[in-house]
C-alpha cells in the first residue's frame, strides 16, 4: 500500500526523491536474476541512483565471468527506468559509467518529466505479475503479432531474439540443453553450487529458486528441453495442474544474442531480456528460460556457429501460452537500498 501511495504522490510530482528512490527500487528486485540470486546493490543519492552487481552473489562455477550477473542486473536496470517512467520522469542512464569501478553497472537520473505512454505503463502492469515459467506450454499458439513485439523488444543495444522455426535448428537447440544439463548433473561442484540456490520446500529465504516455482515433475516435450535440477533428487516441485493427459507444447524457441561480448552487452542483454519477458506477459504468453548450454564454453560457441551467424548467445528461451501457478521470492528493497550521507557536516551535528 506505502509503494502505491508512492507511485500516486510521484505521479502527481509531490512525491521526495527518496520516496521516488524507494519506489523504483521496489520495482526493480522483481528483475528476473539468475538461480534467483538478485546480484544487485542500490546507492540512492538525491534525484540519482546508482546500481552496483554484488559479487558475493556471483555462481563463481557457473559462471566465472559474471556474464549471467551482468544479464541479471540489465534486467533490474529496465525495471527501474520501467519505474521512473511509470511516475512520469524521464531516466537519463550511464551504464558502466567508470572503467575503474566494474561493479558500478549504471547510473540513472531524474529530472524531465514527461507522461508515461500506453505502452509503458501496460509493461508496468506485468513487473510483479510476470513468473518464469519451468515444463511444457498449453498447446494453443501465440495471439497474433506477438513474435513481432518481441523481437521488437530485444532490438536495441545490439541485441537481438532469433526465433529458431525450423525443426533441424530446434532439435540442435535442444540436443545442446540436454547435454549440458547432463554435465552439469555429473559435475560435484555445479551441483553443489546450484544446491545453495534452491532451499527446501518452507524454506524462510527470500532468494534463491524456491520449490513453488518449478514442477514436481519433468513434461517431456518434443523436442524436449529438459529444465535445471532444482529439487536434487528430493521430489520437491509444485504437483501438475491437472491430471488430464493433454498433450504438451515446447513453444515457440528463441535465443537471446548480442553482436558483441563485451560487459555492457551484457546489461543491454538484461534490459532487452526483461522487455522482451514483460511484452509477453502482457500479451497472455510465458517464457521459460535455459542457460544451461550457454554456461558451458563450447556448446555456447557451437549454437554460435552453427544458429546465431556468429553473434553471441546469452539464453535460450521458449515462449507460449500456459496458466502458470509459479510463486517466486525476492528480499526486501531496504535489504538492497542504500541511502548516500548527502551532508558529512549535517550528520556531525545529528550525532552531537
Ligand atoms: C541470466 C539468467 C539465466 C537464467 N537461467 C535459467 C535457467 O537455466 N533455468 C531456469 O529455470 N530459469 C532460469 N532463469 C530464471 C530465474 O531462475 C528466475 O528469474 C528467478 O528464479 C526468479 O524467478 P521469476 O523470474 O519467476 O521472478 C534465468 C534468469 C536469468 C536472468
Amino acid at each position: 500500500m506505502a509503494d502505491s501511495l508512492t507511485e500516486e504522490a510521484a505521479t502527481a510530482g509531490s512525491a521526495t526523491a527518496d520516496e521516488i528512490a524507494r519506489y523504483v527500487v521496489t520495482e526493480a528486485v522483481w528483475a528476473p536474476s539468475v538461480h534467483n540470486t538478485q546480484p544487485w546493490r542500490f546507492m540512492a543519492d538525491g534525484q540519482q541512483i546508482s546500481l552496483y552487481a554484488d559479487t558475493d552473489r556471483g555462481l563463481p562455477v557457473a559462471d566465472p565471468n559474471g556474464r549471467e550477473m551482468m544479464i541479471s542486473c540489465g534486467a533490474a536496470l529496465f525495471n527501474l527506468r520501467l519505474a521512473l517512467r511509470s511516475t512520469g520522469y524521464v531516466p537519463e542512464t550511464r551504464v558502466l559509467p567508470d572503467p575503474g569501478q566494474p561493479t558500478l553497472v549504471a547510473k540513472v537520473t531524474w529530472r524531465q518529466r514527461a507522461r508515461a505512454s500506453e505502452f509503458e505503463r501496460w509493461l508496468s502492469s506485468q513487473v510483479h505479475r510476470r513468473r518464469t515459467h519451468r515444463g511444457a506450454f498449453d498447446p494453443e499458439p501465440l495471439p497474433r503479432g506477438t513474435l513481432a513485439a518481441l523481437r521488437g523488444s530485444a532490438a536495441a543495444g545490439g541485441t537481438s531474439l532469433r526465433i529458431v522455426a525450423d525443426d533441424g535448428g530446434r532439435a540442435i537447440l535442444a540436443a545442446a540443453v540436454e547435454t549440458a544439463e547432463r554435465h552439469l548433473r555429473l559435475d560435484a561442484e555445479r551441483v553443489g553450487e546450484l544446491a545453495r540456490w534452491s532451499p527446501a520446500p518452507g524454506s524462510a529465504r527470500s532468494d534463491g529458486v524456491p520449490a513453488t516455482s518449478y514442477p514436481a515433475q519433468a513434461e517431456r516435450t518434443d523436442p524436449y528441453f529438459p529444465g535445471r535440477d532444482f529439487a536434487h533428487g528430493y521430489g520437491w516441485g509444485l504437483p501438475p495442474l491437472s491430471s488430464a493427459r493433454m498433450p504438451r507444447a515446447t513453444g515457440v524457441v528463441g535465443l537471446l544474442t548480442s553482436a558483441t561480448d563485451r560487459q555492457v552487452d551484457w546489461v543491454n542483454a538484461g534490459q532487452a531480456l526483461q522487455r522482451i519477458l514483460l511484452t509477453a506477459s502482457a500479451s497472455g504468453a510465458a517464457v521459460a528460460l535455459h542457460s544451461q548450454p550457454t554456461e558451458m564454453p563450447w556448446l555456447r560457441e557451437l549454437i554460435r556457429a552453427k544458429l546465431s551467424d556468429n553473434a553471441y548467445p546469452h539464453l535460450v528461451l521458449r515462449i507460449g501460452m500456459v496458466i502458470q501457478a509459479a510463486e517466486s521470492v525476492r528480499r526486501d528493497p531496504d535489504e538492497v537500498l542504500f541511502w548516500s550521507p548527502r551532508c558529512a557536516a549535517c550528520l556531525e551535528v545529528a550525532r552531537g
